[in-house]
């Protein structure tokens, strides 16, 4: 008989993680970050909306909520017994847990992307970054795994392991329960979220935006980049950029908490993330707070930015080789 509250037809994410064969401490590891987004949720619902009187290695104002989702993430992993080191975009340096990194895993995580959205009750995310062993400053092809929680009217998980991409979403007993497995992007899509200031774009995005305008396409942009994403999962189409700007060459967002893991995800789903030169996942970071400019969604739009962005530097250098 299946138990009070839960269909019998129901999956849930370890059942999921178990039935697609994913080693043992990965699916203990994941599952232990399901668990921590429990209590993520909680504090974005009822904590304290104020600032925490610090600011992260970029300048940015650290809100009570991004410590204390810190905090959980980061008591969680470090009590799992399967992480070798684990990296936070609110901390400056690698966190090393266990010098021995047989079977072990490391992590690089956002722990609350978006949070200055949390104030005017817009959604915000975790974003998971997992490789297998102690190295963290790696491409992003060499991940065995990423996920992301959704924190916006409903719970969403996504995750994958390297076999498709699926999608969980919490039920009334706080588990995840699975809803579709093996998400497709189409080619082309319909909508675009363009973030940073327009009039800072170079002209090849500037260009490239101008084409998806004449071709109807819809302006879907949250201001956070988890709902953002989700969005193309979900809806199976569009792109978000996140481009190269004048005067910011590298955009804003960070490659190993951000962009690794989002592009992981969306290649699993069929779609692309290019920096508008190249993918985002065979860039070896330097360093682990290091940033790129971003094109992510359905594959034919992501070509199509890439073109309008060469196309558009040769002319530039074609026209200063001529003097
Ligand atoms: O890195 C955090 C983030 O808030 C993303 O969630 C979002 O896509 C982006 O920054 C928004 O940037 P901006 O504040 O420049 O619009
Ligand atoms: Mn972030």
């Amino acid at each position: 008989m299946a138990e009070p509250g839960k269909s019998k037809f129901q999956i849930d994410l370890r059942r999921h993680l178990r039935e697609s064969d994913v080693e043992d401490n990965l699916v203990h590891l994941i599952c232990e970050i399901a668990e921590a987004s429990k209590y993520i949720i909680n504090s974005i619902r009822t904590g304290d909306l104020g600032v925490a009187g610090t600011s992260n290695l970029y300048g940015e104002q650290q809100l009570a909520l991004d410590v204390l989702a810190d905090r959980i993430l980061r008591k969680r992993l470090d009590h799992s017994r399967v992480v070798a080191n684990m990296m936070s975009e609110e901390e400056d340096e690698i966190i090393p847990i266990s010098p021995d990194c047989e079977g072990k895993y490391s992590v690089a995580y956002d722990p609350l992307d978006g949070s200055s959205l949390v104030d005017v009750n817009l959604a915000v995310g975790t974003i998971i970054s997992i490789f297998s062993g102690c190295d963290l400053l790696q491409s992003g092809r060499n991940q065995v795994a990423a996920m992301y929680i959704l924190y916006g009217p409903r719970t969403t998980l996504v995750y994958s392991t390297g076999n498709g991409v699926h999608e969980f979403s919490m039920n009334h007993l706080m588990e995840y329960n699975l809803v579709q497995e093996n998400i497709q992007i189409c080619p082309q899509g319909s909508l675009y979220s363009p973030g940073g200031q327009r009039n800072l774009y170079t002209p090849g995005t500037e260009a490239f935006v101008q084409q998806l305008e004449q071709r109807g396409v819809k302006l879907r942009y949250s201001g956070g980049f988890v709902p953002d994403i989700n969005q193309i999962l979900l809806k199976g189409q569009g792109i978000f950029f996140y481009p190269h700007l004048q005067q910011k060459p590298k955009g804003k967002l960070r490659l190993l908490f951000e962009l690794s893991p989002m592009a992981y995800l969306v290649e699993q789903a069929g779609g692309a993330a290019s920096t508008g030169h190249g993918p985002i996942l065979d860039l070896v970071p330097e360093h682990i707070h290091e940033r790129a400019p971003v094109f992510i969604g359905s594959k034919a739009d992501v070509a199509l930015a890439e073109k309008f962005i060469r196309d558009m530097e040769t002319k530039q250098s074609q026209k200063a080789a001529a003097g």
